[in-house]
């Protein structure tokens, strides 16, 4: 790998981030005891730290290097945009190439007649146009009494305090008095924990009938919309039962509730298809993008509208209020296209859903053999273990979330990115991971799973709890 500069030494630059910069979801003492660890190149699939440690990188940095790193080709487009137009704005009736070229290939690729972006910097704040959007849409219909967002418990959607309130995270809506009001949330599809003695379908069908009595609880003359991700990501890669989408469409279709599909992580390509709604026969009125928009290379984000919606903002909708400075910024707009014509050119998409996405499938099963591992899923290239003290009674341990960390520690330590949801362990990586570099990725994972079983023995940590 090429590197940019000699860098400070490992232990001045954690000083130095200790002292001056804070970090999102980050335990501050703790982090700043340990020393943050510092990433200081990438290539494919692999990153470098500041030690000259290669490790592989299991989850795509958050779930957005679709491409994998290292591509000049997007450096080079970022240059030649900085160098003719390095910003201009999007409102008051102005427009250029790079955004305009981009709205149209998103257009071409969204599924439906999702048309028409409305561009955020990622995925928090294209959530929280979202809320405005949906609002302003029954409006101009003459419905302002059609204001309520119906989520879902342990989805997210973002930190901003629109978004963290769609999301449905506990700890988050703790801190700052969140969710904001008009917001409720509904049960998750989350089989594994919550399904009891149904049967994964029954189960579904229960968890997507919440949503109407939901509705009818509210009344269906107040409800906006309904927002979900296909699959949950941070939730711990919750792959939804069959039976769910099929009648989450069919309540949202029967009450007249715009379905808004987040697709932030399950975008471009992650669950082998273009976009999660695909995959799961969803059929949104709103589409969130981000991350996997430019694999990461550039912030950028938005919200796809169908033509139903578009038509109103285009006919009825007078001045939409809202924006923001790097609304279809140039350079993020240039990245992100010239990361959709890879993504397209080397049928990267079509490779996760014929040959990558069916190995890791088959391969990621193998660690359900583990005796620490309960159940193991996956959807492309997304997937998680449950870690359990008793994984025929699917048992959370007594101490919950206390295994999860150690897991996590060891994966790094032998030189995978692994990340922990409480006890689950979850990946994503970037979509041109190889079968050898799955086949690396597996064998790490069982060697952190046998190291964590003897460190969670030996802590007295392998006894059951309770739901
Ligand atoms: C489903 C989903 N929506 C929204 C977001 C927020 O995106 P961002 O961090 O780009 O603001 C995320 C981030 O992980 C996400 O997973």
């Amino acid at each position: 790998m090429d590197h940019i500069a000699n860098h400070p030494a490992t232990a001045d630059m954690q000083a130095s981030d200790a002292a001056h910069h804070l970090h999102p979801f980050t335990d501050t003492a703790a982090l700043n005891e340990k020393g943050a660890r510092i990433i200081t190149s990438a290539n494919g699939v692999m990153l470098r730290d500041s030690e000259g440690n290669e490790i592989l990188d299991g989850m795509a940095g958050l779930w957005c290097v679709n491409i994998g790193y290292g591509r000049n080709e997007l450096a080079d487009v970022a240059s030649r945009q900085m160098r003719e137009l390095p910003y201009y704005n999007t409102f008051f009736q102005t427009s250029h190439p790079a955004v305009i070229a981009l709205a149209e290939k998103i257009a071409s690729l969204t599924p439906g007649d999702l048309n028409r972006t409305f561009f955020s910097c990622g995925g928090s704040d294209a959530n929280d146009t979202n809320i405005r959007l949906v609002r302003h849409y029954w409006a101009s219909l003459g419905k302002p009494n059609k204001t309520h967002i119906i989520a879902r418990k342990n989805g997210y959607h973002g930190s901003a305090v629109g978004s963290a309130s769609l999301g449905g995270m506990e700890a988050m809506h703790a801190q700052g008095g969140l969710p904001i009001p008009g917001i409720s949330h509904i049960a998750q599809p989350y089989w594994y924990a919550e399904g009891g003695e149904l049967s994964p379908e029954d189960f579904g069908l229960q968890a997507a009938q919440a949503l109407e009595a939901e509705i009818e609880r509210l009344g269906e003359d107040n409800v906006a919309a309904f927002i979900a991700e296909p699959v949950q990501g941070a939730g711990g890669v919750i792959v939804p039962p069959s039976t769910y989408w099929p009648e989450i469409q069919r309540i949202c279709d029967a009450h007249e509730i715009l379905l808004i599909a987040d697709e932030v992580i399950t975008g471009f390509g992650r669950t082998g298809a273009w976009f999660g709604s695909e995959t799961y026969g969803i059929k949104p009125d709103i589409m969130t993008i981000a991350k996997g928009l430019s694999s990461g290379y550039q912030p950028i984000g938005g919200s796809v509208l169908s033509e139903k919606l578009a038509a109103v903002f285009a006919e009825k909708g007078g001045e939409f209020n809202h924006g923001y400075t790097y609304s279809g910024h140039p350079v993020a707009a240039a990245v992100a296209l010239e990361n959709l014509r890879i993504l397209d050119e080397e049928n990267i998409v079509s490779t996760v859903a014929k040959d990558t996405g069916p190995y890791l499938a088959k391969r990621w099963a193998e660690l359900g053999e583990h005796p620490l591992v309960g159940e193991t899923r996956s959807s492309g290239l997304m997937a998680a273990i449950e870690l359990t003290p008793d994984a025929a009674a699917r048992a959370p341990f007594a101490e919950s979330g206390s295994v999860g960390p150690i897991c996590r520690d060891h994966c790094v330590d032998n030189h995978l990115v692994m990340r922990h949801v409480g006890d689950k362990m979850i990946i994503a990586p970037p979509l041109v991971i190889t079968k050898p570099e799955i086949d690396t990725l597996i064998e790490r994972a069982f060697k952190a799973l046998d190291l964590t079983l003897k460190d969670a023995t030996a802590q007295g940590l392998m006894k059951s709890g309770s739901r």
